[in-house]
């Protein structure tokens, strides 16, 4: 018996929301085949599209379906297939991806004994081996879809809140490989007062936006004051692609997870299209390879094929 599980891409952080926000992306993601075998345990069969490692407890999907299936106990195993299309590094959710992949197919194989909910845990197994860093705000919306906030990490809980309709998100690979752990350590381990409040200031506003459905208070609010300032000079063109995007119309701009690709929120898909038009210009004239694509928010989050 198998499954074939799409495991979509997300965008963390948001700006205002490090390791909170997220949000997952509609028709960019991995596609991944679980099967049952007879032999207890995990492996990684095959891996496409990636130079990643086919060890288990080197990676990320691998982890992810140990930790799970060390609390199920269930008496069969699983043989792992990856066909990786979200490029590792890339800054939207790459790890989280393969990792909510895995234990969601693995729990549709067993019965569905838990609920997407509560695979998050063991998604989060997974992100540590990539990131050193036990934060859950990619693999919580790939998980729900949607926009998600992670209102706590001790004791994890997660909400979920649907997307307002028409939102549409651009997005700018610029192609070097940045890994999160790399990008964490540029961050303050303190922030001064003034910083925190207007963090809070600017999350607890983009939340209100979303539900009020607020467009411009949403770009107001899609603001960074604590990564960003230290991440920006660790992405080609940032700045220029930031101004670039809010003179094409974007509502809010900023650092997808911990980058290098940049991420515009756009009321409608012909201003998505006007960004994409402008980041294509600009990577161009400065020779510098990038990707760009335009998505817009995946209610449904990981999900089989
Ligand atoms: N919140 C994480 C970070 C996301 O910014 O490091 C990594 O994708």
């Amino acid at each position: 018996e198998e499954v074939q599980v799409f495991c979509p891409a997300t965008v963390a952080n948001l700006s205002c929301g490090f390791d909170v926000l997220g949000l997952c992306l509609k028709g960019v993601g991995d596609e991944m085949t679980i099967r049952i075998t007879d032999e207890p345990g995990v492996r990684i069969k095959r891996i496409s599209g990636a130079d990643l490692s086919l060890e288990v407890e080197q990676n990320v999907a691998g982890v992810a379906a140990v930790s799970l299936l060390n609390f199920l106990k269930p008496k069969v195993g699983f043989e792992i297939e990856i066909d990786k299309k979200i490029k590792p590094g890339s800054g939207i959710g790459s790890s989280a991806a393969s990792a909510a992949g895995a234990v969601y197919g693995i729990n549709k194989l067993l019965g569905t004994p838990l609920h997407r909910r509560d695979l998050i845990p063991f998604a989060m197994q997974g992100e540590v081996l990539a990131s050193k860093a036990f934060h859950a705000d990619n693999v919580a919306p790939a998980l729900l879809g949607g926009f998600t906030i992670v209102k706590g990490y001790h004791p994890l809980e997660v909400l979920r809140i649907d997307a307002p309709d028409d939102l549409y998100v651009t997005l700018v690979h610029p192609k070097i490989e940045l890994r999160t752990a790399d990008s964490r350590v540029v961050l303050p381990a303190q922030l001064p007062l003034k910083t925190a409040v207007q963090q809070s200031g600017n999350l607890a506003a983009f939340v209100h936006a979303l539900h009020t459905k607020d467009y411009l208070l949403l770009g107001r609010a899609t603001k960074d004051v604590i990564a960003e300032p230290h991440r920006e000079k660790l992405i080609p063109l940032f700045s220029l692609a930031k101004s670039e995007a809010l003179k094409s119309g974007a509502l809010g701009v900023g650092i997808s997870g911990s980058g290098p690709s940049i991420y515009a929120l756009c009321e409608g898909k012909a201003s998505a299209q006007e960004v994409s038009r402008a980041w294509k210009l600009s990577y161009i004239l400065n020779n510098i390879e990038a990707d760009v694509f335009i998505s817009q928010v995946n209610a449904k989050g990981t999900e089989l094929i």
